[in-house]
């Protein structure tokens, strides 16, 4: 007999979690005022609601902790991470900061200026946030089948070249800082962008002279899909493809707090002297010392660890092999989501599962809430509450897709937890017809709305 698939590690520490009734659930939702994140942790079974900061350290990253050196200045945690970043991605310089959007602070601090253009391929909202904050655009190239979440292609995060080419060919090169490609997609549901697709969109900002920054807080899983699924990559190791990745990159920034498997952490790195020195100043304003950045000596090396350890193939293929579970679930219960599974989550889609709901009640949060009180799981809404409004005439945004993301977080729950939310989701698509009314905003801020909003249920 074959033997089936085991993970490739073993369990040191626990945590409690606990149950809890659908009374309770009930209560604490109306509490929360129909906002997930106002949920406390402990009225939370399975928390899905991000795979950012979330994923369990390995042994080695814990005595990595230990041997954390947090001089103020030349720490020999920043040239473990220094050396580690080099090896793994080839590049020369960097500035550690305390997160991903830090990162993103500090790099577009040095390189944006009032009414540049910055393309990309779905943006994340912090790195968008961060463009049009400084009242630069952020030009959308995600190619259209991202947006049909029943369409089964392997590299569904890809920028559209074409469009990239229209964006670069109406504005002058002065006025486009650098593109920024987001390795995987999280927008576009998590999905991949392949090494064709990434030397292309290289040598058409080369050709133009626009320098390619990645946005890489996922880029481990990323290289195991061009392994898994790119022809002649199959014998590469991840690492040999993270190299490749990076030899077509200007300036990386990263969140940590996803393939780095730490809890905080993250890095701006590039292979201009200039940059960094530009960028330094910036650094050290919003983050700290060049040597620290936003980070303690300790994060620094725990995040070394996880780098070298996060870009070996059998630590991906669990990971991956956990979210693909789940999808594999749904597929047997009908439930349908953004097709093909992607590499840190799935996204639920609810306008197909909701489809008599009206939009001006707020389908996805709908569908979270529902999964909240039926088994105590958080997901995060990805529809037009976090769409928010348009800045000029403040109307709803309503936008194509209303999505229920099921982050998975690293190396935390075991394929029962994934059973538990997929039985929870069949069980709210058996009754999704009595699923009629949803919700209405009682409160909202005027940026970023989705953290803070409250709602109550239309009666
Ligand atoms: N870029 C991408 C692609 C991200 O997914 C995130 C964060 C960031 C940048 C910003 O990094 O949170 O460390 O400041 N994504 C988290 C998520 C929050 O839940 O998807 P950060």
């Amino acid at each position: 007999m074959k033997l089936p698939y085991a993970e490739p590690y073993k369990i040191k520490t626990t945590e409690a979690i606990r149950t809890s009734t659908r009374e309770e659930r009930e209560q604490w939702l109306a509490e929360a005022r129909y906002n997930l994140f106002n949920l406390r942790s402990d009225q939370v079974f399975i928390d899905l609601l991000t795979d950012s900061g979330t994923g369990s350290m390995s042994d080695r990253q814990w005595a990595g902790m230990m041997t954390g050196d947090e001089s103020y200045a030349g720490a020999s945690s920043y040239y473990r991470l220094k050396e580690t970043i080099e090896r793994i991605f080839g590049m020369p310089y960097f500035l550690p900061t305390h997160q991903g959007r830090a990162a993103e602070n500090v790099i577009f601090s040095a390189l944006l200026k009032e009414g540049d253009v910055v393309p990309g391929n779905s943006h994340f909202d912090t790195t968008k946030g961060h463009i049009e904050f400084r009242h630069c655009s952020a030009p959308d190239c995600t190619i259209d089948a991202a947006a049909d979440t029943q369409l089964e292609i392997p590299f569904k995060g890809e920028m559209d070249l074409e469009k990239l080419e229209r964006v670069f060919k109406s504005h002058p090169k002065e006025k486009i800082p650098c593109t920024v490609l987001t390795i995987t997609n999280n927008t576009a549901g998590g999905q991949p962008v392949s090494m064709k697709n990434i030397r292309e969109t290289a040598e058409l900002c080369r050709r133009y002279g626009i320098p390619l920054l990645i946005d890489s807080a996922r880029f481990a899983e990323n290289a195991y899909f061009i392994k898994t699924r790119e022809a002649g990559y199959a014998d590469k190791t991840i690492k040999e493809i993270v190299r490749e990745i990076y030899q077509y990159a200007d300036i990386m920034t990263i969140s940590a707090k996803k393939d780095g498997v730490v809890n905080m952490g993250g890095f701006v790195a590039m292979r201009s002297e200039e940059l960094r020195r530009k960028a330094m100043t910036f650094g050290i304003m919003y983050e700290g010392y060049v040597t620290y950045g936003g980070m303690s000596g300790r994060d620094m090396d725990a995040l070394a660890v996880g780098l070298d350890e996060n870009t070996e193939f059998e630590q991906l293929d669990a990971r991956i092999r956990q979210v693909k579970l789940l999808g594999d679930l749904l597929d047997e219960y009908g439930v349908p989501y953004q097709r093909p599974a992607g590499g840190h989550a799935i996204f639920i889609d609810a306008k197909k599962i909701l489809p008599n709901l009206p939009k001006e009640q707020f389908i996805a949060q709908t569908l979270g809430c529902e999964l909240y009180l039926e088994a105590g799981i958080r997901g995060v809404e990805i529809g037009s509450i976090l769409a928010d409004r348009d800045p000029d005439t403040h109307e709803n945004r309503y936008p194509r897709l209303e999505l229920l993301r099921l982050a998975i977080p690293r190396r935390v729950y075991t394929d029962n937890h994934i059973r538990v939310i997929a039985a929870a989701c069949r069980n709210i698509y058996e009754r999704r017809d009595e699923i009629t009314k949803g919700y209405r905003i009682t409160f909202e801020a005027p940026i970023l709305r989705h953290f803070t909003v409250e709602l109550e249920p239309v009666k």
